[in-house]
């Protein structure tokens, strides 16, 4: 775990996986600066003009594309769809322990804590150093907003947040896909052990999506149509929504969402694809209870 510090300067160089949490952030702008948000997240609007900037003199394809904003629709309503989803498990938390902690793991340059603040929550933002370094000349902490400079694969952040009674809902979305898969159970095995009660919302993808066929139909979206760097791949997943019950007999499955199920009454298409099991579990969100 380092401290981070602000290099005026510095950007990411784009392709590795740290350099995803921008393509997150300029799709909460792009929803925010639409007609219809559907998560209006305007700090995002203000990071990504800073960001435009130093962005206007790279060569790489994904860095032009977001500076010009030229981002899928669907992936931007997907992406603003996530945080609106996860800024309401966060709010339904808070609605039954109102000075609960919050741990978001691999939050990028996400706002939620601006978003969901009841004036007693304790919350933690969680990613690696340098983009921690980068976020500090937007974000600043307080007594209950934390920031966390630190691999979740370096378990030592925990002690920064073990002072604490709790109960405590740990958030990793957009995140878990990208690590080991030993190292996922390893991480959730852990906050199982230390924070018993404890709550984990996180997005998995299925795990039909990390070999064959399937495998290379992904490597061709992040990295052809995307245009993510050759070591940004899916590295885990699960095969079923209840699998991480098998990890710890402590753990309890809560329940499911995915990106269909909050599109309600607007297409009837896809109403009837939420039914379709290998479609709605492609790459969804669980939500468990630990210990
Ligand atoms: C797709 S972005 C999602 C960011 C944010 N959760 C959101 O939804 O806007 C994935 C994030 O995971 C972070 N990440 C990936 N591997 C990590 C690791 N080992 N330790 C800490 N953060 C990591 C990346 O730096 C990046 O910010």
């Amino acid at each position: 775990m380092t401290t981070s510090h602000p290099d005026e300067d510095a950007i990411l160089p784009p392709g590795g996986v740290a350099f995803t949490s921008f393509l997150t952030l300029y799709c909460h702008a792009m929803d925010a600066e639409s007609k219809h948000p559907i998560l209006h997240d305007t700090k995002s609007i203000e990071i990504a003009a800073a960001f435009d900037g130093m962005l206007a003199d790279s060569v790489d394809t994904l860095a032009q594309n977001i500076r010009s904003r030229r981002i899928r629709s669907d992936i931007v309503t997907h992406i603003a769809m996530r945080a609106k989803k996860y800024d309401e498990y966060v709010q339904e938390f808070l609605g039954t322990f109102p000075h609960g902690v919050v741990v978001n793991i691999g939050c990028g340059f996400d706002s939620r804590f601006v978003r969901i603040d009841n004036g007693l929550v304790q919350y933690y933002d969680l990613d690696l150093p340098e983009i921690m370094a980068i976020r500090s000349r937007f974000f600043t902490d307080s007594d209950r907003y934390h920031s966390i400079a630190s691999s979740i694969l370096e378990f030592s952040w925990i002690n920064a947040i073990s002072g604490h009674h709790g109960p405590f809902l740990f958030l990793a979305e957009g995140v878990f896909m990208y690590l080991p898969e030993n190292d996922v159970r390893d991480l959730v095995r852990r906050l199982t052990q230390m924070f018993p009660g404890s709550e984990l919302v996180c997005e998995v993808v299925n795990k039909k999506w990390l070999s064959g066929i399937y495998r290379r139909i992904v490597e061709f979206k992040l990295q052809r149509e995307l245009h993510l760097g050759l070591d940004v791949t899916y590295q885990s997943g699960l095969a079923h929504s209840n699998e991480m019950e098998e990890w710890d007999l402590r753990i309890r499955f809560l329940d499911d969402w995915s990106y269909l199920d909050s599109y309600q009454g607007r297409f009837l298409w896809l109403r009837v694809l939420r039914h379709v099991q290998f479609i709605r579990y492609t790459q969804w969100t669980v939500h468990y209870r630990l210990g």
